[in-house]
């Protein structure tokens, strides 16, 4: 929503821009064909106005080689006169062309002609006559104001037309200022304009990045919310594993110890009574042999009993200590299995629990071993360090792919666990063919608590 409002306002920026830009193109363009017209208009009128210099120029020219020719009666006298005369010629039709489509200076044009025209056949008349030797007729041309006049007219008409293209000039000059200051007063507008859209796309900008970042933030709280609740509902598993844990750990001890007392001495009473039955029986030879059945049966029932006692709760383990316990799992996994069991066992300072866990792991691992591994041999390793010790369970046997353990079974699971809840770690490394191994380290006191002095 607020990412397409700010879209949409960039957007604008943009259009913005563009039109600026447009703008600024127009400006320049029109500027540029007014001022490039005006230029022409002033190249076009001081061409006019120096072609009317050069008219009157040319009569007076005219007028000079007339009187001197009439006075002298020598043709090179007349020289300047038809230079002049081929001169107006080509100057009125010069003057023609460039006022072309303009009616004022048209009209003044023809004015002109008119008085050139007349001023022209009064000097040719003068000429000839003095060339047929009728000077005096010639003379009389000269004095008459008729040529005068027309000078004097022609003066006028020639100023009028020359005023008529310094008035064109000075339209072309403002027409170009005109054209500069549009284009000035048009370029700061665009450039304003531009400088506008720019900081209203840096101002967007931030406001887009501002807005991710409250995006971003927001998505980052919520992720460590979910983290968090994450973590707590991981610690109150993992305190609810522990405790199934413990409480089978209780119930095996207590069933264990049902059983000891219990059937044991139901079935200690019982072998009791068969051998006092035996010794009163002595003459009676089948049922010695049958009462002798019957004990072979109890013996078995107590040797089962102690297994299962064993298993549930491995009595050794507070009788005997670690070492020796762990000795009697891998000799009677090794008569068991036929598997080799090397085994490596350093004393060690542990509380009851640590030591159950470590019983439990080393009984986990060589159960796998006899159900999956396929080995030959297997080593037990416990050492004993200041702070530490360490369990190794090693096999040499088809190993496995540890990412992918089907999630149903809980034997390693349960034993990480056992393992981390005592403040340990447990390190499983297999892959096909080459074997397992697995390595737990554990701390050698409960996390927080201090040594005790001089536990044993
Ligand atoms: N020493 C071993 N050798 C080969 N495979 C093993 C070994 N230990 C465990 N595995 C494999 O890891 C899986 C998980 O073992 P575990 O968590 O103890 O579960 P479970 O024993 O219930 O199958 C087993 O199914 C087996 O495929
Ligand atoms: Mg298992």
């Amino acid at each position: 929503m607020l990412r397409r409002w700010l879209a949409s306002k960039l957007a604008w920026s943009l259009v913005l821009g563009l039109l600026a830009a447009g703008t600024l193109l127009t400006i320049n363009e029109t500027g540029y064909r007014q001022s490039s017209r005006a230029l022409a208009e002033i190249s076009r009128a001081q061409q006019a106005r120096f072609a009317v210099t050069m008219l009157q120029q040319n009569v007076l020219d005219a007028e000079t080689g007339q009187r001197g020719y009439m006075l002298t009666s020598e043709a090179i006298y007349r020289e300047p006169y038809d230079n002049a005369i081929k001169q107006i010629d080509l100057h009125l039709a010069r003057l023609r062309e460039l006022s072309a489509g303009r009616p004022l200076e048209q009209q003044g044009l023809a004015n002109l002609s008119n008085h050139l025209s007349r001023k022209l056949a009064e000097m040719d008349m003068s000429l000839r006559l003095v060339s047929s030797g009728n000077e005096d007729a010639s003379r009389f041309v000269l004095t008459t104001d008729v040529g005068r006049e027309e000078m004097v007219r022609i003066r006028e008409e020639s100023a009028k037309l020359v005023k008529l293209s310094n008035d064109s000039l000075s339209q072309a000059q403002q027409q170009i200022a005109r054209s500069m200051l549009l284009s000035r007063v048009g370029i700061a507008l665009v450039v304003a304009a531009g400088l506008l859209a720019f900081f209203l796309y840096l101002r967007q900008g931030e406001a887009l990045r501002s807005a991710n970042e409250r995006q971003q933030q927001a998505l980052q709280r919520e992720r460590n919310l979910l983290e968090q609740e994450v973590r707590e509902r991981t610690a109150s598993l993992a305190e609810l594993a522990t405790h199934l844990q413990d409480v089978r750990e209780t119930e095996r001890g207590f069933l264990a110890r049902e059983l000891h007392d219990e059937l044991g001495a139901l079935l200690t009473a019982a072998k009791l009574d068969v051998a006092r039955l035996k010794s009163r029986l002595a003459d009676a030879p089948d049922a010695v042999q049958r009462l002798q059945h019957l004990t072979e049966l109890l013996n078995s029932g107590i040797a089962l009993k102690r297994r299962i006692i064993e298993d549930l709760r491995p009595s050794s383990l507070s009788n005997l200590g670690l070492v020796a316990s762990l000795e009697i799992l891998g000799r009677e996994f090794s008569d068991r299995s036929g598997v080799r069991v090397d085994m490596v066992l350093e004393n060690v300072n542990l509380d009851e629990s640590r030591q159950l866990s470590i019983y439990r792991m080393v009984q986990e691992s060589l159960t796998n071993i006899g159900k999956y591994a396929q080995a030959s041999e297997a080593a037990v390793v416990l050492k004993n360090y200041d702070n530490h010790v360490t369990v190794e369970v090693s096999d040499n046997g088809k190993g496995f792919d540890t990412q992918f353990v089907r999630p149903s079974t809980h034997g390693l699971a349960g034993m990480r666990h056992r393992v981390e809840a005592a403040g340990g770690k447990l390190l499983i490394q297999s892959s096909e063919g080459t074997g397992t191994r697995l390595q737990a380290m554990l701390p050698a006191h409960a996390p927080g608590s201090a040594r005790a002095p001089g536990a044993s």
